[in-house]
């Protein structure tokens, strides 16, 4: 077990360069599409994180083969050999749920157990297994596994009763190798599913209206292999820029996409940080002696990301005045308050809003990670926190960050993880 510990400073300024990863929810659907053909996926730019580790393992049973070499993975489904997710993987990652429509498009077959991941409120996966109905697939649900069957998957036309990120994906991909045409409506306009969308098309589908809200697909009979690269991780420069904001910083941002982050520099601008695009994959953010106080409520993209609530949180906790953050796409993804709380922070929450009362100073304590954004707006407080914070159950954290205590020491933080 491993926990990681932070002396924190109130006074702290974090310096220097750092490099962000990958993004882990980009890479997770790239590597299930590799299910799509028997030819081999060579993609770039992976951050080595545990999700990506689960969801090589996933493929593995399903017969695919692959190597990570840096930060290269070259992946080969030549034959499908199982045609099952177990709740062993699945549970430890929801994003397992993204094999089922390459698995049902090209094999015919899929049985994938129910997810788990995040504990973060109530997580169906229903219009994931509308859509595959729409699809013509046939679906039972039975001792907490889906078991979905289709011989060829059939165009039609699906809508999303809510825009849902893997939703999207696994239609998508699934609808790569359908018969005739299918026309996906109120689809999500995550960068991530713009970044699958290009990969599939360098395999060869045909997809039209790519990062619009209504795309088309007219299926193929099959897909080929490919290189692709992955896009920068914009809820770890999110997390950055947050850290150079709290902590009066001067960090350079390397290998980013600023056209991602949008919405959460609008956010960093309006608290009082200075945040610059050095160029088009450089940002830097100069922290503010004062912040300000902000209401901000979390939307799908491009709006502000539910990714970032928790690590913002933290931020208006030094604002000096009332915030309120008000969370639309998760229910309960608010554990993170407890803790902040045990720190020092004044936080009341109301159904799905969260009063944050700033500025108050925050002192160390042992604290326990819930989910993979909780742990990090833990460990944002824990370094501007006076004296030791010790988080527990890292495992959220690693999950999702590669490196983390690494590259926030580089910039002047003491943290360190520690085993016991
Ligand atoms: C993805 C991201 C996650 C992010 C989330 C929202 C990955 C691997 N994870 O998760 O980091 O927090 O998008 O930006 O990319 N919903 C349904 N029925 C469904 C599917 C979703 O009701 O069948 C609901 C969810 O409960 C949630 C909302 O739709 O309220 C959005 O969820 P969704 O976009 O699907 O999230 P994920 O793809 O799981």
């Amino acid at each position: 077990m491993e926990k990681i510990r932070i002396l924190g400073n109130p006074s702290l300024r974090l310096k220097g360069k750092v490099r962000i990863s990958g993004s882990k929810n980009a890479v997770l659907p790239a590597i299930a599409a590799a299910l799509l053909t028997e030819e081999r996926l060579q993609l770039q730019n992976i951050p080595r994180v545990k999700d990506v580790f689960t969801i090589l393992t996933l493929m593995e049973e399903l017969g695919a083969r692959s190597k990570l070499k840096n930060n290269s993975i070259s992946i080969r489904a030549k034959r499908i050999t199982s045609d099952e997710a177990s709740y062993e993987l699945v549970r430890s990652m929801r994003a397992s749920i993204l094999v089922l429509g390459p698995l049902l498009a090209r094999y015919g077959k899929a049985v994938v157990a129910l997810p788990g991941g995040c504990a973060i409120g109530s997580r169906p996966i229903d219009l994931h297994i509308s859509g595959m109905q729409k699809l013509g697939a046939s679906i039972a649900l039975e001792h907490g596994y889906i078991r979905a069957e289709a011989p060829r998957l059939r165009g039609a036309d699906v809508e999303f009763e809510k825009k849902t990120v893997g939703g999207t994906e696994n239609l998508l991909m699934a609808a790569t190798l359908a018969q005739g045409e299918t026309v996906l409506r109120n689809c999500a306009l995550e960068p991530e599913v713009v970044n699958l969308c290009e990969l599939l098309v360098k395999m060869g589908a045909r997809i039209d209206g790519i990062g619009e809200e209504v795309i088309r697909i007219r299926g193929v009979k099959e897909l080929g292999g490919a290189t692709h690269e992955i896009i920068p991780d914009r809820i770890e420069a999110g997390t950055f820029l947050v850290a150079g904001a709290l902590a009066q910083g001067d960090i350079t941002l390397e290998n980013v996409d600023p056209r991602h982050l949008v919405t959460v520099i609008e956010r960093l601008l309006f608290s009082g940080a200075r945040v610059d695009g050095l160029d088009d994959r450089t940002l830097r953010v100069v922290g503010s002696a004062e912040i300000k106080p902000q209401d901000i409520t979390t939307s799908p993209y491009p709006g502000f990301p539910t990714d970032m609530q928790a690590q913002f949180m933290v931020l208006m906790t030094q604002a000096s005045g009332v915030s309120i953050i008000t969370e639309t796409i998760f229910d309960r993804r608010f554990s993170h308050v407890n803790e902040l709380l045990r720190l020092g922070a004044s936080i009341e929450v109301h159904g799905d809003k969260a009063i944050v009362k700033g500025k108050t100073p925050l002192s160390g304590a042992e604290v326990i990670a819930t989910d993979l954004r909780a742990s990090a707006s833990l460990i944002l407080a824990g370094l501007i926190a006076r004296g030791e914070t010790v988080i527990n159950d890292v495992e959220h954290l690693d999950r999702g960050y590669e490196r983390i205590e690494e590259k926030l020491k580089l910039l002047g933080a003491s943290i360190e993880r520690i085993k016991y």
